[in-house]
This record gives structure tokens, C-alpha cells and sequence, in this order.
């Protein structure tokens, strides 16, 4: 099948995502976010996420079909987040898109999330290039992949043996009396000098990269800017904020950059593709510019908006699915919580 057209339903966590595409073309990308009724408990509450969710549903997805200008009739599949995430959240959203998919009569797949992350960037730059390192990057998950086919063949080489790199600004923010969600706030604020502060570089000693050469730790770091505040309170140091959030930034993007980098040299991978709402970040992006060329590599990322979460991802996986004519998933496939990055479909 030529272009086929997807819509994707995405509830993992406090964004209600529906997105259509058609091909590698974005044809509708409608999010509703309850991240204000977050911010006061400074993270995701899954119950409050849970009936927001239920309450944009609808609007959402007629947003979507209306901004597409798509009659239900004229899709070819429905997708929708299986999983990973928060069971609730993924509850609402897997029950609206069977809902969506028996009434309409199209063929539904339970997808992963995570997947999703790195599909997206296929509606700003085009067909996916295989095999190319996807280095996965979001609130809850960080990870490097090796993806031979978006579809079937997804190997991960590393994750985070702690906190994800989202987390870690997240606590940080935190720490540094900055609001949620941390990573935005703190891209902002690092305005000041990266080298101001040296902070540890989880995971990147001769000794830790023979275990641990494509694994990342993040709650060394965390610990180590919560010390150096509280020092520097305790002592009445007059400190620059911008300093300690960029210098922060500097060792996280360092680290992420450095390995992700390794992986596409050690394993001959010409490609990078940088997926998940840190991906987002302004730094991790300069700095891939930056020490790319001289590793030989190229380095595709999504335009920020589409880095965070949102249900064109989630097309985009439908879209790839449906080109290579797999079956749908299974009428009583359920939400799953935990589902790890390799099983890209149910
Ligand atoms: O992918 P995502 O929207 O949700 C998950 O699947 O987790 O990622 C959310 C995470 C949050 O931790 C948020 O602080 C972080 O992505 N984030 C950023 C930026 N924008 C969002 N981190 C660093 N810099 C950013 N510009
Ligand atoms: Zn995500």
C-alpha cells in the first residue's frame, strides 16, 4: 500500500493526543494537556490524568478528523498507545480507539509508545533510515536503540540503570525551586556558563563503560546538584542560577551525546535519530550539531513540538505498520503498563 492514512490516539500519560497521517505527511497533530492541574504535586497525579483524559477525549479526536479534513470512512487503520505508561491513562485511551475502530469498522493496533518516539520524525524528514541508532530520550525512559526496522527488528543497547534523563530535570527543577516540568524550565533558565560547575558524568569511566558502555545513570547527577545547592546555601555563596542549570544541562547532554555517538561509530551506523521530550532540548541538539560531523554521522530530529508526547507518533508507527500488511492486534488486547521497546505492536 502506497500511502496509507492512520489515525493515532496517544494517552500514556497527561497529554490526550490524536494525530492523523497520511504517509510521511502530517495531515492533523491535536494535544490536550493536563499539565496544569499537575504542576502544584510538582509531577504526574495517573487518577487526575485518568479523567482528564476521559474528558478530551472526544473533543480531541473531532479536532483531529476536522482539522484533517478526513471522514472516519477514508482511514486505513486506527492506532492507538498499548503502552508503556500509566495503566489508567492507557486504559481510556485503548478503550475510545476500540470504541473508534468497531464503530468505524477499520482494523486497530496496539502500539508502544516508545516506538512512537522515534517513528514521528518520519512526518518532518521523510522515510526512516535503517539501520540507524535512535537514542530515546523522555520522561520516564532513556535508552539507545538499534533499529533495523521500525516495524520488527528494534534492539536496545542500553537504558538507564536509575533515573531518565527527563527525570533528572524534573528533580533538578525541583531542587533548584523551578517549576514542572523541569526540562523546558531549565533549558530557559541555562543561560549561564556550562563549565561554571563540573558535574559527574554517570556511567563514563573506563572501568563503568566495560559493564556499562551503552547504560545511563542520571541519579548521581541529581544527587550531586542538590549537594552543591545546599552547600552553596549553607556557606552563602552568592551563586548564579543560570550557572548551575546550564553546567546541569552540560553533563546530561554530554553524556547522552557521547554515547549515542559511540554507538553509531562502534557499530557502523551512519544515522541518529533522536526521539522522547528531552530531544526537544536546545543543548542535546546544538551539541549533536556540533560533534556529529567529526563522528560521521548524521542526526535526525523531530521539530521540538513533535519530541513530546502527542498521537502523531503514534500514526506515523499505524502508518509503518499498515505499509508492511501486518495483522491487527488481537480484539481483547489491553493496556500494558510495562511493555518493553522491542515489541513494537500486540
Ligand atoms: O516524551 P515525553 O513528553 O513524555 C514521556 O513519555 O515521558 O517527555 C517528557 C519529559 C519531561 O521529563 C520533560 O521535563 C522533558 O521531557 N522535556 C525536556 C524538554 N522538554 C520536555 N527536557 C529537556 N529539555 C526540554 N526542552
Ligand atoms: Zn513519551
Amino acid at each position: 500500500m502506497a500511502d496509507p492514512l492512520v489515525l493515532g490516539i496517544e494517552t500514556s500519560c497527561d497529554e490526550t493526543g490524536v494525530g492523523i497521517v497520511r504517509g510521511t505527511e502530517l495531515l492533523a497533530n491535536e494535544v490536550a494537556s493536563s499539565m496544569e492541574l499537575h504542576v502544584r504535586f510538582g509531577g504526574v497525579v495517573p487518577e487526575v490524568a485518568s479523567r482528564a483524559h476521559l474528558e478530551a477525549m472526544v473533543p480531541t479526536l473531532q479536532r483531529a478528523l476536522a482539522t484533517a479534513e478526513v471522514d472516519p470512512s477514508e482511514l486505513d487503520a486506527v492506532a492507538v498507545t498499548a503502552g508503556p505508561g500509566l495503566m489508567g491513562a492507557l486504559a481510556v485511551g485503548v478503550a475510545a480507539a476500540k470504541a473508534s475502530a468497531v464503530a468505524w469498522h477499520k482494523p486497530l493496533y496496539g502500539v508502544n509508545h516508545l516506538v512512537g518516539h522515534v517513528a514521528v520524525d518520519l512526518v518532518d524528514h521523510g522515510d526512516l533510515p535503517t539501520p540507524c541508532i535512535a537514542l530515546l530520550v523522555s520522561g520516564g525512559h532513556t535508552s539507545l536503540l538499534l533499529v533495523r526496522d521500525i516495524a520488527s527488528d528494534i534492539t536496545e543497547l542500553g537504558a538507564t540503570i536509575d533515573d531518565a534523563a527527563g527525570e533528572a530535570y524534573d528533580k533538578v527543577a525541583r531542587v533548584l525551586g523551578l517549576s514542572y516540568p523541569g526540562g523546558p524550565v531549565i533549558d530557559r533558565e541555562a543561560t549561564g556558563s556550562p563549565t561554571a560547575i563540573r558535574f559527574p558524568r554517570g556511567l563514563t569511566s573506563r572501568r563503568d563503560l566495560e559493564r556499562h558502555r551503552y547504560d545511563f545513570s542520571f541519579s548521581g547527577l541529581k544527587t550531586a546538584v542538590a549537594r552543591w545547592v545546599e552547600i552553596a546555601e549553607r556557606d552563602g555563596v552568592d551563586y548564579r542560577l543560570g550557572d548551575v542549570a546550564a553546567s546541569f544541562q552540560e553533563a546530561v547532554c554530554d553524556v547522552l551525546v557521547r554515547k549515542a555517538l559511540d554507538a553509531c561509530t562502534s557499530l557502523g551506523v551512519e544515522h541518529l535519530l533522536i526521539g522522547g521530550g528531552v530531544a526537544a532540548n536546545s543543548r542535546l541538539r546544538s551539541m549533536l550539531a556540533e560533534r556529529a560531523p567529526a563522528a560521521g554521522v548524521q542526526v535526525r530530529s523531530p521539530r521540538p513540538g513533535l519530541c513530546t508526547d502527542n498521537g502523531a507518533m503514534i500514526a506515523a508507527v499505524g502508518v509503518e505498520l499498515v505499509r508492511r500488511g501486518l495483522p491487527p492486534s488481537p480484539p481483547a488486547f489491553g493496556a500494558t503498563s510495562s511493555l518493553p521497546v522491542a515489541t513494537v505492536v500486540l
